[in-house]
């Protein structure tokens, strides 16, 4: 898969919606992370910030700190609009307006951008895409993917997405991915497709719900063990 700048959507979430989403324990908190579709999320920086272990991975990290600011700025006013004129999909309890919700992004994105030049530099910010990351099998104790895969299940197919979720099944022990949702708001078809490989290979496939819920009918991940 190759990528321009111009083709992606710069846009992350908090360390608090991050444990949220993944129901994530201070157990959870301790373990080798991998976030993997992190782009400019806050989740990395602040998690190393509190002696978290986190590497994140994403095609976005190829470019520099300027250029993903530079793309930040241009396309944020688009998605808050883009995001006004469908209220009605989102929940708006814990973030309570489109002015909230892009105080909130920006708050994280800025964190993000911060933190970026020293982490790429530290190893923890590395450019790579599913479906091959450049880990050793078992580098991770977890790994999270937050609104990546399942949620583009229109321009990801069900191939690349039982491939994806394999991929982070062989990095990491365990494996999380939130939402369940694509983005017309509907359960990803894909969710019984990546299930019905990884059980026979031995895998413990469930669906939970979690503390987290901003597309509206959006709060479950799928959890992956082994058995
Ligand atoms: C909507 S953003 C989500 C960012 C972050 N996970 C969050 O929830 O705030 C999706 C991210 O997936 C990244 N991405 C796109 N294709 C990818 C791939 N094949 N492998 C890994 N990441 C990818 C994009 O660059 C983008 O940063």
């Amino acid at each position: 898969m190759t990528f321009t700048l111009d083709e992606i959507v710069p846009w992350g979430r908090s360390y608090d919606e991050y444990v949220r989403m993944f129901a994530l324990t201070e157990a959870d908190l301790g373990a080798r992370i991998l976030g993997c579709g992190d782009g400019p999320a806050s989740f990395n920086a602040e998690a190393t910030r509190r002696s978290g272990r986190v590497v994140s991975c994403d095609p976005l990290y190829r470019f520099d700190g300027a250029a993903i600011s530079g793309r930040i700025e241009a396309t944020s006013r688009h998605v808050l609009e883009q995001t006004r004129a469908n209220a009605d999909a989102f929940v708006w309890t814990a973030i309570r307006s489109v002015e909230e919700l892009g105080a909130i992004r920006m708050t994280a994105m800025t964190q993000f951008l911060d933190d970026y030049a020293r982490g790429r530099a530290d190893g923890r910010y590395v450019p790579a895409a599913l479906p091959h990351l450049p880990f050793e099998d078992r580098s991770f104790e977890l790994a999270l993917c937050s609104h990546l895969l399942f949620l583009y299940s229109e321009q990801l197919d069900a191939a690349f997405h039982v491939a994806a979720a394999a991929e982070l099944c062989r990095v990491a022990g365990e494996v999380r991915i939130f939402p369940l949702l694509s983005l017309d708001g509907r359960r990803s078809p894909w969710v019984e497709r990546v299930r019905q490989h990884l059980t026979p290979a031995g895998l413990v496939v469930s669906l939970e719900t979690v503390p987290y819920e901003f597309q509206r009918g959006g709060n479950q991940m799928m959890h992956i063990r082994r058995r």
